[in-house]
C-alpha cells in the first residue's frame, strides 16, 4: 500500500510565466498548454502528435511530446493495463504535462486514455493551474485500427495472447465534449495535424 506524503508544503517559484515566455524561442510570450490526444491503439495519436511537435518546433514554438509507449518504458514502467494502472498512468502523465506546460512548452500527450474519469483528472489538474487544456479525440473506428494493426497487437488480443486490450476486451469511452475531433480516414497525417494547428491558432496559442 502506498504511503501518502505528509508535512509537505508548496514551494513557490520566483520566475513568472511572463518571464519564462520572454526567453522561450523567438516568438516571445508564454504559450504553455497541453494538447491531450486520446483514441484507440492504432488510431494515429503518436503520428499526429509527433508531426505536430515537429511542425511547432520548426516554427519556433517550444513543444514536447509525451507518448504512452515511451512513458511506459521509463517513469511508468511499473504499470500495466488494468483499469487501476491506466488510471495511475494518466494521473502521473497529467502531472508531468502540467509541469511541461507550466515551463512554457506546448505539451503533446498521446495516450489511449480510455476512461473518461481519468481524462477529467488530467483536465482538472490543468484547470487548477490556469493552463489551457485541449482534449483531441482521434476518431478512427475500431475496424480500421484493427485492419491497420501496425504493431500486430489486435491479432494478439483476438488470440487472447494479450488480455485487457482496449476495444477488444476492455472499453474505450468516447469523449463527450472534446475540444476537437480528428477523423483520420481519407486524410494524411499532415492534413489531420493541420486541424490541430488551426485549433491552436483559433485559441491564440500560436500565431
Ligand atoms: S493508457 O490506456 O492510456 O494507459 O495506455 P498508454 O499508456 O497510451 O499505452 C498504450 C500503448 O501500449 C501498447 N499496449 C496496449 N494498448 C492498449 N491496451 C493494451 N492492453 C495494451 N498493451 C500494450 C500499445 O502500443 C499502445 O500504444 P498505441 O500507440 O495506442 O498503439
Ligand atoms: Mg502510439
Amino acid at each position: 500500500c502506498m504511503q501518502v506524503a505528509t508535512n509537505v508544503t508548496e514551494q513557490k517559484h520566483h520566475v513568472s510565466r511572463a518571464k519564462r515566455g520572454q526567453i522561450l524561442g523567438h516568438l516571445r510570450g508564454f504559450r504553455g498548454c497541453t494538447v491531450w490526444f486520446t483514441g484507440l491503439s492504432g488510431a494515429g495519436k503518436t503520428s499526429i502528435a509527433f508531426e505536430l511537435e515537429a511542425y511547432l518546433v520548426s516554427h519556433g514554438i517550444p513543444a514536447y511530446g509525451l507518448d504512452g509507449d515511451n512513458m511506459r518504458t521509463g517513469l511508468n514502467k511499473d504499470l500495466g493495463f488494468s483499469k487501476r494502472d491506466r488510471e495511475e498512468n494518466i494521473r502521473r502523465v497529467a502531472e508531468l504535462a502540467k509541469l511541461f506546460a507550466d515551463a512554457g512548452q506546448v505539451c503533446l500527450c498521446s495516450f489511449v486514455s480510455p476512461f473518461a474519469e481519468d481524462r477529467e483528472v488530467a483536465r482538472r489538474i490543468h484547470r487548477d493551474n490556469d493552463l489551457p487544456f485541449f482534449e483531441v479525440f482521434i476518431d478512427t473506428p475500431l475496424d480500421v485500427c484493427e485492419q491497420r494493426d501496425t504493431k500486430g497487437l489486435y491479432q494478439k488480443a483476438r488470440l487472447g495472447v494479450i488480455k485487457g486490450f482496449t476495444g477488444i476486451d476492455q472499453p474505450y469511452e468516447i469523449p463527450e465534449h472534446p475540444e476537437l475531433v480528428v477523423k483520420t480516414i481519407n486524410f494524411t497525417v499532415e492534413e489531420s495535424t493541420m486541424q490541430v494547428v488551426e485549433m491552436l491558432q483559433e485559441n491564440g496559442i500560436i500565431p
